[in-house]
């Protein structure tokens, strides 16, 4: 693998509806080298991608995505109000996303969003998907919610996992090993040292960023020494990457 990743947040979600189909193809041909994006459950158990717990903001329906069926989620338009030329995209299925990416040889960061309602059983069912299309190599989950991090790795020790993370952590390197995870996903504004940054790869842990849009940012991401920057601009930090 690369040394610094770039990786599309909800996709190329800077110029695309965010977790959609178009934004994850359009981030894998803007170069990116991994995609992030985030996890709920429905009424009838099937994992979709959606940022928030309610498709309000993203979609044209209202309410929880706990309280649809699968079916009935596909009613709704999720890329309409992003743009008019994206009417008709729908809110994916975790299978989707995989039978696209299994070919792609990217990183696929999947985000647990059980940190508000926290989905008995997700943990399993995302992991039975990733041994399904054989994608565990290329596959980290991650969460807000670090129990849930906890439950991945009792279920299965070879799945990688990540701790999101919005606010400074005294000493994270004792914090990772004590969770059991294999990196830190934190918000770039928390990242306070190099030396910080060293302490974690001296103890071989990854530090993957989100999110990181602007030009300065990205740049001071690069001289940290971070190993994976998420962000909603692909195509961006490609150029910056390549400077
Ligand atoms: O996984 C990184 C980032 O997506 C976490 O925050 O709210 O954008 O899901 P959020
Ligand atoms: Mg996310």
């Amino acid at each position: 693998m690369k040394r610094r990743l770039n990786i599309a947040h909800r996709g190329f979600s800077g110029k695309y509806p965010e977790n959609t189909m178009i934004a994850f193809k359009k981030a894998v041909g803007a170069g990116c080298d991994g995609i992030e994006n985030d996890l709920h459950v429905t009424k009838d158990g099937v994992v979709v991608i959606c940022h928030d717990e309610t498709i309000d903001r993203t979609t044209t329906g209202k309410g929880y995505i706990k309280d649809y069926t699968f079916n009935e989620l596909q009613k709704f338009d999720a890329g309409v109000k992003f743009g008019k030329e994206f009417q008709g995209e729908r809110i994916p299925d975790l299978d989707e996303f995989l039978e696209y990416v299994k070919d792609k040889n990217i990183l696929i960061n999947l985000e647990l969003k059980n940190n508000i309602i926290d989905y008995i059983g997700l943990e399993e069912k995302v992991i039975d998907k990733i041994y399904e299309y054989k994608l565990r190599k290329n596959v980290i989950l991650s969460s807000f919610n670090h129990y849930s991090m906890v439950r991945v790795k009792r279920y299965d020790g070879h799945i990688k996992t990540g701790l999101l993370c919005s606010e400074i952590l005294y000493k994270p390197y004792k914090y990772v090993k004590l969770v059991g995870a294999d990196a830190l996903h934190p918000n770039f504004r928390s990242i306070i040292s190099k030396k910080i940054v060293n302490s974690m790869h001296e103890r071989k842990i990854m530090i993957n960023a989100y999110t990181v849009n602007k030009d300065e940012d990205m740049k001071r991401m690069i001289e940290l020494n971070i190993d994976g920057i998420i962000t909603d601009y692909p195509d961006k930090l490609n150029e910056i990457l390549q400077i």
